[in-house]
């Protein structure tokens, strides 16, 4: 059984995807906590699956360093083997990044290196690209670099607005998230 710990920042719909594969008794997946930089909605999903939460907001700290040591002593207290960013959409620093590298894993809605960054349907729209995706990578010192573990196309449609776009790679990324986290605890994938 690999256990988990998810840090989010929005609606979680990610979160609630790997926390529903967990109802099959057959996923070797434990979630065992959920962290947010701020009251985020998707913090509901594991309240109603009864999964301790926490929130740790850079707002509250004189500095990206104390809450980024901060934040990383509430997932510690959990001893996961695996963090998972689905949709934390802050930057990491490198200190971070290093005390707990390689066993923390993002996603990301593009096909990396293609539109890296907090915008990443929007750039893809604005390129004019007929095709995106998604991207699930190890989190590495930079934003959006580290080494990919899947990756998954999903095509622009010409009638597509940014928020169609969007759901429609969300959709792709859930089954991909839950995937990818299942062959990590079944070492099909190693970190
Ligand atoms: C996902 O597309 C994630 O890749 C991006 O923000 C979205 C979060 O969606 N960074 P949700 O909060 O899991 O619904």
């Amino acid at each position: 059984m690999l256990s988990v710990v998810v840090l989010i920042s929005g609606g979680g719909s990610n979160l609630k995807a790997l926390l529903d594969a967990t109802q099959n008794p057959l996923y070797p997946v434990r979630i065992l906590a959920v962290g947010a930089d701020n009251p985020a909605d998707g913090l509901e999903h594991a309240e109603l699956y009864g999964i301790p939460t926490f929130v740790v907001s850079p707002s509250s700290f004189n500095n990206r360093e104390e809450w980024a040591a901060t934040l990383l002593s509430n997932i510690k207290h959990f001893e996961p083997d695996l963090i998972v960013l689905a949709g934390f959409m802050r930057i990491l620093p490198p200190s971070f990044v290093a005390s707990v590298s390689p066993r923390m894993i993002n996603t990301h809605p593009s096909l990396l290196p293609l539109y890296p960054g907090a915008h990443a349907v929007h750039d893809a729209m604005v390129a004019g690209a007929t095709e995106t995706g998604v991207t699930i990578h190890i989190v590495d010192e930079g934003v959006d670099t580290g080494p990919h573990l899947a990756q998954a196309v999903v095509p622009v449609l010409p009638e597509d607005s940014e928020t169609d776009l969007h759901e429609r790679i969300k959709a792709v990324e859930r089954q991909l998230l839950v995937k990818v986290v299942q062959d990590i605890a079944e070492n099909k994938i190693t970190l």
